[in-house]
């Protein structure tokens, strides 16, 4: 079985991957938050460190493109091919209201025609290995029969199905009967995606690959727990937060951007201690670095959560 780490906007970015990796092993694969090329044919300051090699040595890095335009595709694919990159990864997940409006990620699938055109073009005019990440259709699961005769004509390198459509979000259980309708009928490599929270939920049969978000921030062992070793230890649980506190304070300027990015991540990692909530309460409400300090130290003088799950969206 592969593990890859599914892209979190706003989670899972160079810093957070790499000392993911350093504390907690490398995945096979780790899927960049998406870019948006776009007329500009420029990246954002953001997204062009997100992706610069020196900041991803050593780990296996797919950049992700989110974009109905075949010619901003194709530029990005140039620029990502020019960098060393092999694969690169098409959005047709994202739910968001403003990129669904825009007919971009999972608003693209309601679009066959232009999403025909749009793979005939990039993968006729590009070389580089292009995978996708979708979601079965926008309001029904049986809409991916028909996007499936699509996606069946093109040489997806890795197919990664989140088997949700969009109206989900996040919410609604995944469909995993769907998801083995169509299974056996998906000509492209299978990666399964969706509410890999414990162990047990990782026994999805006949696939060979699996991308984990939320439940591998909540749990940062979760692989390791998976493949099925004893790992918990609170000194490194510690040591990897530390880093990553010490490495956004360098990054970012102002106490509110560090304590912005530290505060999501607990948002999921919370699980992995038995602090009382009126320490987490303070948590999400602190706006200061001293105030936040004081708050690890008590949260780290509880015990570690060896099951600890994420359970879905407060
Ligand atoms: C905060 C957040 C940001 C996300 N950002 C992206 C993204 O940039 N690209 C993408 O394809 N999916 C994105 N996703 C979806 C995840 O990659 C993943 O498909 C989803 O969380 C389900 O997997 P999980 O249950 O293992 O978390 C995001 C999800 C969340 C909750």
């Amino acid at each position: 079985m592969k593990y890859y780490f599914a892209p979190l906007e706003g989670l899972t970015n160079y810093v957070y991957r790499n000392i993911h990796a350093e504390y907690f092993g490398k995945l096979d694969k780790y899927f960049t938050p998406f870019l948006s090329p776009n007329q500009n044919k420029k990246f954002s300051t953001r997204e062009k460190n997100d992706i610069l090699p020196e900041n991803n040595i050593g780990l296996n890095v797919v950049p992700q493109l989110l974009t109905n335009n075949s010619e901003h595709f194709i530029w990005a694919c140039n620029e990502i091919e020019k960098m060393g990159y092999t694969e690169v990864n098409l959005n047709l997940g994202c739910p968001s209201g403003t990129v669904v409006a825009k007919k971009k990620g999972s608003g693209f699938l309601t679009e066959l025609d232009k999403l025909d055109n749009f793979l005939d073009d990039i993968y006729s005019k590009t070389d580089i290995n292009i995978s996708i990440k979708t979601r079965l259709g926008r309001y029904s699961p049986d809409e991916f029969e028909e996007i499936l005769n699509i996606f069946n004509k093109y040489p997806i390198y890795e197919l990664t199905i989140h088997p949700r459509v969009q109206t989900d979000f996040y919410r609604n259980p995944v469909n995993k009967q769907a998801f083995y309708k169509y299974f056996e009928s998906v000509k492209a490599p299978v990666c399964y995606n969706g509410d890999i929270f414990k162990a047990s939920d990782c026994k999805i049969e006949n696939v060979n690959a699996v991308m984990l978000g939320r439940g591998l921030i909540a749990n940062p062992f979760l692989v390791s727990c998976i493949k099925g070793e004893n790992v918990f230890d609170k000194q490194i649980v510690k040591d990897f937060h530390d880093k990553l506190y010490r490495v956004y304070k360098e990054k970012l300027s102002g106490d509110i951007p560090v304590l912005h990015k530290m505060k999501e991540i607990w948002f999921y990692m919370n699980v992995l201690f038995s602090a009382d909530e009126t320490i987490w309460k303070k948590l999400r409400k602190t706006k200061n670095l001293k105030e936040y300090e004081m708050l690890i130290n008590s949260i780290f003088s509880y015990d570690l959560n060896e099951n600890a799950a994420y359970i879905g969206l407060k």
